[in-house]
């Protein structure tokens, strides 16, 4: 008699570890199904942001707006922002206002292979295939300067019969004010 009810308490319990099995996998399946359905969400900063008034900028300076992987250019042609990625590989470059140029003072450089970019972010030395990009840059109704990453001015330099043209007309990556 005694052996028969621990027989039945031994296979209840089985049947309790089998059922919580179950369940615990059903369970589980079931929060993978869900996060699927819902997704990690990535979040960036705004790709268009308002960095200042233009009197903000002397000519002649290069600004580095930090977190935004961007430089405020001020030329007496107008601004430009000018996206801090080299277009060798990627990798951020420094500007060095006290460097000679081709054009005068003031270069960027990239730490990681040596491309060499004018203060208008031309390149001219390394291997950068073409300038930095431009993102666009326009004057918000509040007189502040709006940049637009989602927009890109991709400045174009080819090489045709061993010879470099720049089709680059420097006027379309200037905003005027
Ligand atoms: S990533 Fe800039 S030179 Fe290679």
């Amino acid at each position: 008699m005694q052996d028969k009810e621990t027989s039945r308490r031994g296979f209840i319990g089985l049947l309790v570890i089998a059922y919580s099995s179950i369940a615990l996998y059903v369970g589980g399946a079931l929060v993978s199904f869900l996060r699927f359905l819902f997704p990690y969400a990535i979040y960036e900063p705004p790709q268009k942001f308002k960095v200042g008034k233009p009197e903000d900028y002397p000519i002649g300076t290069i600004t580095l707006i930090t977190g935004r992987g961007l430089w405020i250019g001020s030329y007496s042609e107008g601004f430009a922002g000018l996206i801090a990625k080299c277009t060798h590989l990627g990798c951020k470059p420094n500007w060095f206002p006290l460097k000679d140029g081709p054009l005068g003072q003031g270069i960027f450089e990239c730490p990681c292979h040596g491309s060499k970019y004018d203060k208008y972010a031309r390149n001219f030395a390394g291997p950068a295939p073409f300038p930095l990009r431009r993102a666009k840059l326009s004057l918000a109704p509040d007189g502040r300067l709006e940049v637009d990453k989602t927009e890109v001015l991709e400045p174009k330099v080819k090489i045709k019969d061993g010879i470099e043209i720049d089709e680059t007309k420097m006027e379309e990556f200037f905003l005027k004010v």
